[in-house]
């Protein structure tokens, strides 16, 4: 089989100081990239920062024969997320792909979650997607090339006790990704996610058995992809644990066009208008396709 190379090409991966972000690093540099590795260096939960983590991943590419860069900027600020892009610039000359990856927990019960614990894990997560990938979108429109890699999770796209602030940001992830992918395409951008489950300081002591067999390079081989000029899909979901690969979609019902739409009509179709025939549902590829379905099921009903 043909090696995947990302030769030349220059990746941006925020948070790649360790866990899944360094494994990100080292997979694309091995495979040619010119790596700016960002890292804020705090802890889990945010607090705190130091400029060694992202140096020392630097370093290991270096010993390795790569190229890379480091930056510890917080991706949580608009000037920290040009700071970040604007380091890829000054060291290579361009940016050609962005791993998004850079996160917090904050975990708490829903009805005792304050306006700190929500307002840090939007802004990393969330808010900090957007003040990365623009200056980098921007650029990778200029040059008609890009690909972008950002991380989602299962706890926001199917559901987690304890983490709205997360879950929701993590949504939210998937929701710029299809935005990204339809404005991306006509100028050679690619927008992908990623829902990993690996083991990290993230997830210690919570995967059970599957710990061992869900390490950080169990997932970078699909980002390598995502992010190589090769890639052929766009504004894709992916699960991703331990070797293990699938698509998350998000597809809808054939639903039911009710002749008298009333909550009492309703309450008695309820069950009808949520099931899932096999071979029968939709899977719009955006705003516009659903809008299609609703207006030929709305034309063949009347
Ligand atoms: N490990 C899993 O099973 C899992 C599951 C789903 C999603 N994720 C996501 O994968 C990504 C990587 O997580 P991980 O498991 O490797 O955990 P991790 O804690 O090892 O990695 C996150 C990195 O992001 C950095 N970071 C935090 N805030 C930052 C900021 N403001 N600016 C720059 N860097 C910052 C941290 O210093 C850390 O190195 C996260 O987005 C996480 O939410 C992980």
């Amino acid at each position: 089989m043909q090696e995947l190379r990302l030769d030349g090409r220059v990746a941006v991966i925020t948070g790649a100081g360790g866990g899944l972000g360094r494994s990100h690093a080292l997979e694309l540099a091995r495979r040619g990239a010119y790596v700016v590795v960002n890292d804020l260096g705090g802890a889990l939960d945010g607090q705190g920062s130091s400029a060694s983590a992202a140096q020392h991943v630097a370093d290991e590419i270096t010993a390795l024969g790569g190229v890379a860069v480091a930056n510890h900027d917080s991706v949580a600020t608009l000037e920290g997320g040009e700071a970040i892009v604007q380091t890829a610039i000054d060291a290579f000359g361009r940016v050609d792909v962005l791993i998004n990856n850079a996160g917090i927990l904050r975990d708490k019960a829903f009805h005792k979650m304050d306006a700190d614990l929500i307002n840090q894990v939007i802004d990393v997560h969330l808010k900090g997607a957007f003040f990365v990938t623009q200056p980098a979108f921007r650029r990778m429109r200029e040059q008609r090339y890009g690909r972008i890699v950002s991380t989602s999770s299962a706890s926001g796209l199917f559901g987690n006790f304890g983490q709205a602030n997360y879950g929701a940001a993590k949504a939210g992830l998937a929701g710029l990704t299809r935005v990204l992918a339809i404005e991306g395409a006509e100028h050679g951008i690619a927008a992908n996610a990623i829902a990993p489950i690996a083991r990290t300081r993230m997830t210690e002591g919570i995967l059970g058995e599957l710990s061992p067999r869900v390490s950080p390079g169990s997932v970078s081989p699909l980002v390598a992809y995502l992010a190589s000029e090769e890639c052929s899909v766009n504004g894709h979901i992916y699960s991703v644990a331990g070797g293990r690969i699938a698509r998350i979609f998000i597809g809808e019902t054939e639903g039911m066009v009710l002749l008298e739409n009333s909550a009492e009509a309703i309450r008695a179709h309820i069950g009808a208008i949520g099931e899932v025939v096999t071979t029968s549902f939709h899977e719009p590829s955006s705003l516009d396709a659903e809008t299609t379905i609703i207006a030929k099921a709305l034309t063949d009903a009347a």
